[in-house]
């Protein structure tokens, strides 16, 4: 027998301001057909006054405890995926923790920006299945808006605020991929790259905040090779074939992205969730706010295998299979 991690509630918050791309183009020199055309990208939301990755995620979070049915105090474990935390420090996940009403339990931050959801949900999967967890509150959360460079039309199109939730939650199964749950993760990096997706600022270096910089193309082509490969090794960890995939949710960077992997792979379009029309990319809160939106439309049922995939800054990159 084995202590494996189910996902027994979903949750994702957007800020309500929705811009779309003919509002940017108002005050950036861009058009709706170039970012439509090389994206995928129509709208994003972006953060106002009094929101920030803090209340995002405590909104993501509060709902993805109701859908779990579930009170907070249930919850031992938070990990936090942001690259835009309320501060420095402490840590955002102790924000959570406090606006929750959660007087003790374990939380902390996980800073490995877009993959950030499946270095957490690999931690506190870890930490339940070796038994000193007990429920966790997975979250991705970010507000990209604040560190982007408004006058860098290359970037500042590309991101949203967002945020996405899960609890975690142990059950028994025999280990096989029979079980329900968390069945696999494989998480990488190569900091050879850290200069192709990059904030040019933080407290040890400038001690500012600092803005996103990204060689696109770049990034772009390491992307479809790294993203068709995790999948692969997180499946092969499994013993299931990518015929055996009811949903893929990937990070939600660029539609073209999405589209060249589901290729590489032979896995039919119609398999991959994308919302990066509407969100456009929300960093590590791209993959649970993706899959809050197919788990409440009702694609994603219980049962069903589905993997998990993003890269992003570092390079990072992860992917993790789950009978949800
Ligand atoms: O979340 C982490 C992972 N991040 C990613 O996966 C992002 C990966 N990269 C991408 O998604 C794409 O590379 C971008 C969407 C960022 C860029 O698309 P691209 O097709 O690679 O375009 P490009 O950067 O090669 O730029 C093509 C042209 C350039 O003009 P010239 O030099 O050909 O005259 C750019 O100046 O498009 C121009 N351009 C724009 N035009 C209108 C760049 N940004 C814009 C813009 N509006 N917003």
């Amino acid at each position: 027998m084995i202590r494996r991690a189910t996902i027994a509630g979903t949750g994702s918050a957007l800020p309500p301001r929705r811009v779309t791309n003919e509002e940017l183009a108002q005050t950036v020199d861009t058009s709706d057909e170039w970012i439509v055309e090389r994206t995928g990208i129509r709208a994003r939301h972006i953060a106002g006054d009094g929101e920030t990755t803090a209340t995002l995620a405590t909104e993501a979070a509060r709902k993805a405890l109701a859908a779990a049915g579930m009170a907070a105090t249930d919850i031992d474990l938070i990990v936090l995926a942001t690259a835009t935390p309320d501060q420095t420090f402490p840590a955002t996940a102790t924000k959570v923790q406090d606006a929750l009403g959660i007087r003790d339990c374990v939380a902390f931050d996980v800073a490995a920006v877009c993959s950030g959801f499946l270095y957490a949900l690999s931690v506190a999967e870890s930490m339940i299945r070796g038994g000193g967890s007990t429920n966790a509150l997975v979250i991705g959360a970010e507000t990209f808006s604040r560190i982007l460079d408004w006058e860098d039309r290359a970037t500042c199109v590309l991101f949203g605020d967002g945020a996405g939730a899960v609890v975690l939650t142990p059950e028994e199964g025999d280990g096989g991929n029979q079980d329900r749950g968390v069945l696999s993760t494989a998480l990488h990096a190569d900091g050879r790259h850290n200069q192709l997706l990059y904030v040019d600022g933080g407290p040890s270096t400038t001690g500012t905040v600092g803005k996103l910089r990204m060689k696109g193309p770049e990034v772009f082509r390491h992307a479809v090779v790294n993203l068709a490969a995790v999948l692969e090794e997180a499946l092969t960890k499994t013993g299931l074939k990518v015929a055996d995939v009811d949903w893929i949710v990937p990070h939600q960077a660029n539609r073209r992205i999405l589209d060249a992997t589901a290729r590489k792979l032979g896995l039919a379009p119609e398999r991959v969730v994308i919302t990066v029309d509407e969100h456009a990319n929300t960093s590590a809160a791209s993959v649970p706010l993706a899959l809050d939106v197919a788990v409440r439309d009702g694609r994603i049922k219980r049962g069903d295998i589905v993997v998990l995939e993003a890269m992003g800054g570092g390079f990072t990159w992860g992917a993790a299979v789950v009978r949800y």
